[in-house]
């Protein structure tokens, strides 16, 4: 059997249990299981299976959360922390989705007064080492929280949960977290929620219970028997065994995919392509996928803008620059099927969603050829409501004429390239694998102002990457002159273990990196603020984003160039295209007042 996009709303979940509670048809919106042929195990695919397992876990915790909400009249609460790039904010996106799902409310810090929701999710990152502190910190902040109120359950996933050795001190420093998953595997986010609620509630029923426990489920599909400390759990459907005695553990899947043992409280997994490492202790629940080559369809999101969606294209990166980590903690690239991502663009138009920002660590390389990301960006424009189409992010070496042309003469594609440069001498180009010299991009950027007139450009920059020189910092000096980029984000190198970079001798002190890199955002704010001068007095379009955070009494939106611009008006602005006129100019945003409002 293969299910083609057949709509989870038709898949019923009968006599689920939850413990002693029984679930009856269940349903789950706006999800589909879509079999996109790939591997598969039996006759499911993988895609299909995580989306099963996690409409089933979503099932369990829903009624878990009704019943919640019937005994203490609120529902449960959940706040995610989201640290780094869109990429993780995209993936936060989808683990509230599923909350939502579950019944969690957003927790609201000023409602609330005090820090303690019920769920609290920290989905790191781990490109520079400043991103692993703020994680920490906050978990350090969370520790309080716990203690304030042992009932928050406290998880976290992304990145940084991906590199050898964090799990390990997460679980030494930190043990009060009781979930952690990775990057390949979100949709188990509500299967391992489910497990953490199951053993709180197990723990509490042994309790109460002087530790004598027995357990039958009324379909008849699962048995769980606890006598003292042995634990027997059975699921009827062949596909799994879970037994537990005095500490010992075997845990089988059948399909041939995993092996599971544990002795003593101590547990080794082998899956049978090396790819996962799952842990249960004390109801922790540790599951972290290596790379999978997974690509979730189907489950649930909730966006965090509006009128403007984050869409990945694609996901992991092949690059393998020297400094880099992405392609240990995402795994290998791989694209998403143009219908898939067309369906959901469909879908956001339908939502009112007025501007689409692709997200892939190398757009460039979308799919199989050259010509599938021009022919990706032709197919979202001819979508009726998306106004604007962005993407990001491009690498040099990637960047074809046929995706110059395409922003030049695809209307809804935004004359806006992001196109991280790294480093302007091409040694150290060199040295950090990007496949480019100062020569060519400099004659990239020339092709794309000719082709493109007006094009905002924009870039990433480190600085002080092992071996830079003085002279080769000039170089970078030379190509942030030569360019004039809009707006450049940038960086102090940043060691990261088992990079090639980590292996290499850094010959500059800190002070001196300090000083490059003053220097360097010193020029750029200079180059940012004189383009910025360049808008006064133009009337450009600006999507209307919402409520200026820094003045609630303005609007803020972006330029088809990417720059935030700040303008008077009211709130029925919100989500249109509007002219702006520009009275003002700052080295990060534009100001100006509204001139009229684009018919819908
Ligand atoms: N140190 C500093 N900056 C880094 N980046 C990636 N890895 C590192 C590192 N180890 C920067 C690059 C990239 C951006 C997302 O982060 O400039 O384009
Ligand atoms: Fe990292 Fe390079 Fe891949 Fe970007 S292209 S994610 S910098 S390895």
């Amino acid at each position: 059997m293969t299910i083609n996009e057949k709509a989870i709303n038709d898949v019923t979940i009968n006599e689920k249990t939850v413990n002693d509670m029984t679930v009856n048809d269940m349903t789950i919106n706006d999800m589909t299981i879509i079999d996109k042929g790939k591997s598969t195990v039996g006759e499911t695919s993988e895609n299909e299976e995580s989306v099963i397992l996690a409409v089933e876990a979503i099932g369990k915790v829903k009624e878990r959360n009704r019943l919640f909400e019937l005994a203490n009249k609120r529902v449960r609460t959940i706040k995610i922390n989201t640290f780094g790039c869109q990429m993780n904010e995209n993936d936060s996106e989808k683990i509230m989705g599923a909350a939502r799902e579950m019944g969690f409310v957003e927790y609201c810090d000023i409602d609330a007064g005090e820090m303690k929701p019920d769920l609290i999710v920290l989905n790191s990152c781990c490109v520079r080492e400043n991103a692993e502190n703020k994680l920490l910190g906050y978990l350090g902040i969370y520790k309080k929280v716990k203690e304030l109120s042992n009932e928050s359950i406290v998880a976290v996933c992304g990145c940084m949960m991906q590199e050898s050795g964090v799990i390990k001190e997460i679980k030494k420093r930190y043990k009060f977290v009781d979930i952690i998953f990775g990057t390949h595997n979100i949709h188990e986010f509500p299967a391992l929620l489910e497990r953490t609620y199951e053993y709180r509630s197990f723990k509490q029923a042994q309790g109460n219970r002087g530790g004598k426990q027995t357990y039958k489920s009324r379909g008849g599909k699962q048995a769980h028997e606890s006598q003292g400390d042995k634990q027997v759990h059975e699921s009827q459907n062949g596909k799994q065994e879970h037994e537990n005695q005095g500490g010992k553990q075997t845990h089988e899947k059948q399909g041939g995919k995993q092996a599971y043992e544990s002795q003593g409280g101590r547990q080794t997994y082998e899956s049978q392509g090396g790819k996962q490492t799952h842990e249960s202790q004390n109801g922790k629940q540790i599951s972290v996928w290596k790379d999978s080559g997974l690509i979730e369809e189907g489950l649930p999101i909730q966006r965090s803008g509006f009128p403007s969606a984050l869409v990945s294209i694609m996901y992991g990166c092949d690059n393998y620059c020297s400094y880099c980590i992405v392609p240990y903690v995402r795994g290998r690239e791989r694209s998403r099927e143009p219908e898939d991502i067309l369906r959901e663009v469909n879908g956001l138009a339908a939502d009112g969603y007025k501007e689409i920002m692709l997200l892939g660590q190398n757009v460039n390389s979308y799919g199989k050829s050259e010509d599938d990301f021009p022919g990706l960006l032709s197919e979202i424009s001819k979508i009726e409501g998306i106004k604007r189409i962005r993407f990001m992010t491009s690498h040099p070496k990637d960047l074809s004429d046929k995706l110059i042309c395409a922003i030049r003469d695809l209307p809804p594609v935004c004359e806006h390239i992001h196109l991280p440069v790294q480093s302007g001498s091409s040694e150290i180009l060199k040295r950090m694998n990007r496949h480019y010299s100062k020569e060519d991009y400099l004659r990239l950027i020339e092709r794309i102002r000719v082709e493109i007139p007006g094009v905002a450009i924009t870039t990433d920059i480190i600085v002080g990457f092992p071996g830079e020189t003085e002279e080769d910092f000039a170089e970078t000096l030379d190509v942030v002159k030569t360019v004039g980029f809009d707006m450049a984000f940038t960086f102090i190198y940043s060691k990261r273990e088992n990079t090639p970079a980590a292996n290499y001798e850094q010959t500059a002190s800190i002070d001196t990196i300090k000083d490059r890199f003053s220097r360097l955002v010193e020029l750029q704010n200079n180059i940012s603020m004189e383009k910025n001068m360049g808008y006064i007095g133009r009337e450009i379009e600006v999507l209307c984003e919402g409520v200026s955070k820094s003045n609630p009494k303005r609007l803020t939106g972006r330029s088809r160039g990417g720059k935030l611009t700040h303008f008077d008006g009211g709130t029925d602005c919100i989500g249109e295209i509007l002219t702006v006129k520009i009275d003002n100019a700052q080295p990060f945003c534009l100001e100006g007042r509204l001139i009229s409002v684009e018919d819908p």
